[in-house]
């Protein structure tokens, strides 16, 4: 009786699953999903690669340094980066000195609670970098966290800040023009149209323009794709600064539990050596 029951609980399960299969297969054949200007328009990230991607993957600390560079020379004038201490760019490769200089330069609002009073004073290599008082359209967003918090990872601000576009005459992949099949989605002034922005009008305006818009001192070219790609790295870094030791622990872990597993394999033999099967 257990085992007919078992066998019809286990046959509605897969009926159950197949059911469900069937109606999705239907339901994406037919396309049901609603015809909207971001279904259609829409793009993913792009295919760039970073020395951070894979399971080997490792930090290239020349590239860190030079989006450190772009980030505070440009992106810093709308964007914090509140979750970052100044120490934590010794990862970057920089020295003690250098930290120390680089946290002067930043001015760190402090709230005294027996005055009641907020005063700066230039930073110290364990503050965080500070607040940005921004005053244009749009709120920036944080960017400490933003490539955990956005699908694509690394790849989300690259293909952002290199896939700004003309509206007019835009078309997708299957040769749609936007304004065609969308005559009201106009990007509104003040916005600007950019396809990898999940609505597809940004307030941010294009932050990269110029080939050269930074000086490296290490001699990499500074065009806008590499300098988009830097930072980006850069911000693979901030929100996860242990990937490498994540990577490079995961290895042994694996290498012990296959150990583990045959050690298993072969006590499991020794136990039942006498028993008939
Ligand atoms: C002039 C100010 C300004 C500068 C400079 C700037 N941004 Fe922005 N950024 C914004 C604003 C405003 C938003 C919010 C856009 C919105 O929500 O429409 C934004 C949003 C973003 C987002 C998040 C988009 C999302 O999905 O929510 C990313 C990533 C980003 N910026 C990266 C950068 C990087 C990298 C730089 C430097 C290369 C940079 N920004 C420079 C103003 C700026």
């Amino acid at each position: 009786m257990i085992r007919l029951t078992s066998i019809v609980v286990g046959l509605l399960f897969a009926a159950a699953l197949f059911w469900s299969f069937l109606l999705g297969a239907i339901t994406v054949s037919h396309d049901g999903l609603p015809h909207t200007v971001e279904h259609a328009f829409h793009k993913e990230v792009k295919d760039v690669s970073f020395a951070s991607d894979g399971p080997f993957g490792r930090f290239d600390r020349q590239q860190l340094q030079r989006g450190f560079q772009v980030y505070s020379e440009v992106c810093s004038a709308c964007h914090s980066l509140s979750r970052v201490a100044f120490r934590d760019l010794k990862a970057l490769g920089y020295s003690d000195d250098e930290v120390k200089a680089i946290a002067l330069k930043q001015q760190i609002p402090a709230y005294n609670a027996a005055t009641g009073e907020v005063k700066s004073h230039p930073g110290l290599p364990t503050d965080h970098f500070p607040p940005v008082v921004y005053g244009g359209q749009g709120s920036p967003p944080d960017l400490s966290l933003i490539t955990k918090a956005r699908e694509g990872g690394g790849r989300y601000p690259y293909s952002l800040i290199t896939g700004y576009a003309d509206q007019v005459g835009y078309k997708n992949d299957k040769g749609e023009e936007l304004l065609k099949e969308f005559p009201d989605a106009k990007t509104p002034t003040g916005l600007h149209f950019n396809p990898y922005f999940a609505n597809l009008n940004i307030a941010m305006p294009p932050p990269l323009v110029a080939d050269g818009q930074v000086t490296y001192s290490d001699g990499t070219k500074a065009t806008v794709d590499q300098m988009a790609k830097d930072v980006s790295a850069f911000l693979i870094w901030t929100a996860e600064p242990k990937l490498e030791k994540r990577k490079q622990t995961g290895w042994p872990v694996l290498g012990f539990l296959l150990f583990a597993t045959v050690l298993g394999y072969f006590a499991y033999r020794n136990v039942w050596r006498n028993q008939k099967h």
